[in-house]
C-alpha cells in the first residue's frame, strides 16, 4: 500500500493544519487507518482493530455490494435533484415502507446535521411556533441551530441557553431524577415536559417542536421508560408543537426487532417527523427527514423552496439502496438481536463479576456499560473507563467512553457485520 506521509508526520501535518478542536481517538496514543474491511479496520503496519467505535460502517466497511453501487452510478451520472431520476424516487418509496404510512414525505440533505436543521425548519414553519424542547445531555449536531438545542454540547462550551430552548430532564432511570426506583418515572418525567410547556405559555411563548433521540446515544445510552414518548407527544402536540424523533445514530436496524427505534415505543406512538443519517450511506453522506403530508405541505406554503446541491444525488441514492438490500439481504436486524443478545449476556456477566460495572443496558447493538466507582452511589467512574479503553486497545479493540460523565463504555457502534465473528 502506498503512504504518502510517516504516521509521525502525518499527525504533525494534522497538528498544523487540522482544526485543534477537531478531537482524535487515542490522542495520546493515535491510530493511523489505512484500510478497512467488514468490521476490521487495518493500521499502517496491517495490525487489525475490532471497529466497536464507527456508528457509520453499519453494513460492514467498504461492503463490495456498497462500493459497486457507488461506483456504477458514478460512471454513468450524478447530479442534482431538479431532474427526475429512478433513484431518488425508488429510495424514498422503500425508505417510507420501512416506516408507519404517515411518515411519507422525504428531503434529503448531505449529513445528520442538515437533516435536523431542516426538521426544526419544519417544525417551526408548521403553526409558526418558534421553542424547542430538547433533552438534558442531548446531541443533535454541529450546526449553529443545533448546538443551540444540544446541552451535550452548549453546556461545554461558553454558549448559554437559548431564550427559546427549553431542556427536559434526560428520562434515565439508572442515573437520573426519577430512578427504577420510582413509582412511575414516566409519568414523573413526562410531567416535567408539561411542566415546561406551562411555563413557556406564561411566559408568552410557544412550542414548535420537541426533539429526543428514540434512545439516546452520545448522552449516556438512555433508554426512555415505556409509555414516555407517547405522554410527551400528547402534551407537545396539544400545545401545537410536533415529536422530532432523531433516528441519526440508532435507526436502520441497529436495535434488532425494529427497524426504527422509535418503533420499540411501541405501535401506538408515531413521530411527526424522523431524521436519519450515519448508517444509511455505511460511510457515504446522504441523510434524509421523513416528514407528514400536512407538515410537507406546510412547509411549501411559505413559498420558499428547499434545494440541496448534493441531497438525494443518483449516487447518493445509489449508495442507500445499496445499504437497504444488505440490511435485508443479510438479515443484519436478525443479527443484531443475535449478537447484541449474547454480547449484553457476556457483559452482565462480567456485571456480576466486577464491581466497576454498575450497569449494562440496551437493546439488540445499542449496548452501553456505566461504569461505576460504587454501586450504591452510582459515582461514575471516569478515569477507570479511560483506563479500559486504553488496555482494550491494546487489545486491538476500538471503544470509545461517552455519556455526559465519559463513564459509559459504548458498544452501540458495533457494525452489525460482526455476526462473522461467530456467537
Ligand atoms: C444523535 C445525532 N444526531 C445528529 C448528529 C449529527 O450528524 P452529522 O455528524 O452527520 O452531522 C449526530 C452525530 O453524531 C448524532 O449522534
Amino acid at each position: 500500500m502506498c503512504e504518502l506521509y510517516s504516521k509521525q508526520d502525518t499527525l504533525a501535518l494534522r497538528r498544523k493544519h487540522i482544526g485543534p478542536s477537531c478531537k482524535i481517538f487515542f490522542a495520546a496514543d493515535p491510530i493511523k487507518i489505512v484500510r478497512a474491511q467488514r468490521q476490521y479496520m487495518f493500521d499502517e503496519k496491517g495490525e487489525q482493530y475490532l471497529d466497536c467505535i464507527n456508528n457509520v460502517a453499519h453494513v460492514g466497511h467498504c461492503h463490495p455490494e456498497v462500493v459497486k453501487a457507488a461506483m456504477k452510478q458514478m460512471e454513468l451520472l450524478n447530479t442534482n435533484s431538479r431532474f427526475l431520476h429512478d433513484n431518488i424516487v425508488e429510495y424514498a418509496k422503500r425508505l417510507c415502507a420501512t416506516l408507519p404510512e404517515k411518515l411519507s414525505v422525504c428531503y434529503f440533505t448531505n449529513s445528520g446535521s442538515e437533516a435536523n436543521d431542516l426538521a426544526l425548519r419544519l417544525a417551526r414553519q408548521f403553526r409558526g411556533h418558534q421553542d424547542v424542547i430538547t433533552l438534558d445531555h442531548a446531541y443533535h449536531g454541529h450546526l449553529t441551530s443545533l448546538i443551540e438545542i444540544s446541552p451535550y454540547k452548549f453546556r461545554k462550551g461558553k454558549d448559554l441557553k437559548k431564550e427559546f430552548v427549553h431542556v427536559a430532564p434526560i428520562p434515565d432511570t439508572y442515573r437520573g431524577k426519577y430512578r427504577e426506583d420510582h413509582a412511575d418515572p414516566t409519568s414523573a418525567y413526562a410531567d416535567e415536559v408539561k411542566k415546561i410547556i406551562e411555563e413557556a405559555h406564561k411566559n408568552g411563548r410557544k412550542i414548535a417542536a420537541f426533539i429526543a433521540e428514540s434512545m439516546q446515544s452520545c448522552g449516556g445510552q438512555v433508554i426512555p421508560p415505556t409509555g414516555y414518548f407517547q405522554k410527551v407527544a400528547e402534551y407537545v402536540r396539544a400545545a401545537g408543537g410536533v415529536f422530532i424523533a432523531d433516528e441519526v445514530q440508532v435507526g436502520f436496524g441497529r436495535v434488532g426487532k425494529h427497524f426504527w427505534s422509535f418503533q420499540m415505543h411501541g405501535e401506538d406512538f408515531v413521530p411527526d417527523i424522523v431524521t436519519m443519517g450515519k448508517p444509511m450511506g455505511n460511510g457515504h453522506p446522504v441523510a434524509c427527514v421523513v416528514t407528514t403530508k400536512e407538515i410537507a405541505e406546510a412547509f411549501c406554503s411559505s413559498g420558499m423552496e428547499y434545494f440541496n446541491t448534493y441531497g438525494g444525488n443518483p449516487v447518493s441514492s445509489a449508495v442507500a439502496l445499496a445499504v437497504l438490500d444488505v440490511i435485508e439481504n443479510e438479515d443484519l436486524q436478525g443479527n443484531a438481536t443475535r449478537v447484541g443478545g449474547y454480547l449484553t449476556e457476556l457483559l452482565k456477566k462480567q456485571k456480576a463479576k466486577h464491581t466497576l460495572i454498575g450497569d449494562v443496558r440496551g437493546v439488540g447493538l445499542f449496548i452501553g456499560i456505566d461504569l461505576v466507582k460504587d454501586h450504591q452511589r452510582r459515582t461514575p467512574a471516569t478515569a477507570e473507563a479511560q483506563h479500559v479503553i486504553y488496555k482494550m486497545k491494546e487489545k486491538r479493540v476500538l471503544l470509545s467512553a461517552d455519556g455526559p460523565h465519559r463513564n459509559g463504555l459504548c458498544a452501540e457502534k458495533q457494525s452489525p457485520l460482526s455476526k462473522r465473528l461467530k456467537t
